[in-house]
């Protein structure tokens, strides 16, 4: 069974890179499939999420060129089919995207409905409304999101609740639609800016990307382009919150620091060091972290991906801090597996209430999910003693070279892939 084996304890110290976003890189990759010409990508995270979605676009005819690890080539001139159902599909969330570019180019398509991580229900209906609105006949049928439209024209949609997923969606299919698209209450997180400056870099005309209203006029045809994917956000904000709980000095570099607002500011809070630079953030943590609040919101506000993160410190602070989960009602499911490493946190509904606790101490845990996954990871790295994490599964599908980067940090972190090896590590680090 592959697991990471963690001897807590070390300060997290030095520099490290963050990579591309890897939720814009879902989005670009199905936004290749609008134009038959080629499309080159850097700054690809080379993750389970994006290999997922460049095999599927693989199996359906799209030639896919991996120029380094990074930079990918798609063409999507030979597409055999809008059916696309494989079982990768049908596991991560991103999948969802095809959706919308099919129906863009060709007016029809049909995708199994995404999995991804469960933390909440994670419904499609406000998807399946703007397409709707673009005048698609949209159903569910045998499992798949089934779209067919004589033709695309554009339309207002009001998003009832701010998704991130049906902003991306609707973006992918209004581009190509007759006459003018808005999109009212659609998410600004930023990596819907970046699937809206890829588009644009096709040749598509989206004004308004990052405010409330988007605002979308349609073209007949997108042409190839040479694009670069923004950094990861929450990537980025994993590994500040590491430094803080190992009480590290680490420089997170080729970030955005804008869009990490949201964090610096609490972690300001609870009394670390954050000193931003044009595209770097270094974080120190040195005194003892102080209590707070938090309430994840869309973007600007804190987001929900970094909730567990944010959790993980406030167990290590002095006194009583309130986490509110406004976006997922199912979030909190690691609770359980932080309680094993001596976390003191009741949840009552969609809030968590944390008594902090002086330390973590190690143990076998599980990651339930992505983000709560890597967060047991951070809280592993603060714990004394030995911690080992099943369903790593989940965390590689967002975080490349997670145990390499945490490693070249000062961390006592390995991936193991039997009871021997683990045996080893122990043996090598007590
Ligand atoms: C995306 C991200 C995920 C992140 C989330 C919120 C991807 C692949 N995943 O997920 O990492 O946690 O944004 O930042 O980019 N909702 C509906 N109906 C819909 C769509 C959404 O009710 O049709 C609700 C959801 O249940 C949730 C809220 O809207 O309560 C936000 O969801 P959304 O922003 O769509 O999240 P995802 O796109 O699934």
């Amino acid at each position: 069974m592959r697991q990471y084996a963690i001897k807590g304890g070390n300060p997290l110290v030095g520099e490290v890179e963050i990579g591309g976003a890897k939720n814009a890189a879902l989005g670009i990759i199905a936004g290749a499939l609008l134009t038959d010409e080629t499309v080159e990508i850097e700054n690809v995270p080379d993750l389970r999420d994006t290999a997922v979605m460049l095999e599927a676009l693989k199996e359906v005819g799209a030639k896919i060129e991996k120029v380094d690890r990074h930079t990918i080539r798609i063409n999507c001139a030979n597409i055999l089919t809008t059916k696309f159902d494989n079982d990768g599909v049908k596991r991560i969330r991103g999948s969802y995207y095809f959706a919308g570019s099919l129906l863009g180019r060709f007016k029809e398509g049909e995708v199994a409905l995404p999995g991804g991580c469960n933390i909440g229900s994670r419904p499609v209906d406000q998807h399946m409304k703007g397409f709707r609105a673009l005048g698609a006949d949209v159903d569910i049928e045998h499992g798949c999101l089934v779209t067919r439209a004589d033709a695309l024209v554009g339309s207002h949609i009001f998003l009832d609740v701010v998704s991130v997923g049906a902003t991306i969606n609707l973006m992918l299919a209004a581009v190509l639609a007759q006459g003018q698209t808005y999109i009212e209450n659609a998410a600004k997180e930023p990596h819907v800016v970046d699937v809206a400056n890829f588009l644009n870099s096709m040749g598509a005309v989206i004004k308004g990307a990052g405010t409330d209203v988007i605002r979308i006029k349609g073209v007949e045809k997108l042409h190839g382009c040479h694009y670069s994917i923004i950094p990861d956000q929450i990537e980025a904000g994993t590994f500040m919150l590491a430094a803080a709980v190992t009480k590290g000095d680490v420089l997170i570099k080729n970030i955005i620091p804008k869009h990490m607002e949201s964090i610096s500011s609490k972690l300001l809070e609870i009394g670390c060091e954050v000193e931003e630079s044009d595209d770097a953030i270094r974080v120190v943590a040195s005194k003892p972290f102080r209590h707070t609040q938090v309430k994840t919101m869309p973007y600007p506000g804190f987001p929900t991906d970094m909730q567990p993160q944010i959790v993980v410190a406030l167990g290590l602070a002095d006194g009583t801090s309130i986490v509110t989960e406004s976006i997922f009602e199912n979030r909190f499911r690691y609770v359980d597996e932080l309680t094993r490493l001596g976390a003191n946190i009741k949840v009552e509904g969609n809030t968590a209430i944390i008594e902090g606790v002086n330390k973590f101490t190690g143990a076998n845990i599980s990651a339930p999910d992505l983000r709560a996954g890597a967060a047991l990871v951070v809280a592993g790295l603060a714990a004394e003693g030995i911690t080992v994490i099943d369903d790593i599964h989940y965390i590689e599908r967002g975080y490349e070279d997670f145990p390499e980067k945490l490693a070249s940090l000062g961390a006592e972190i390995k991936l193991v892939d039997s009871d021997e090896e683990l045996q080893k590590f122990k043996f090598k680090v007590v």
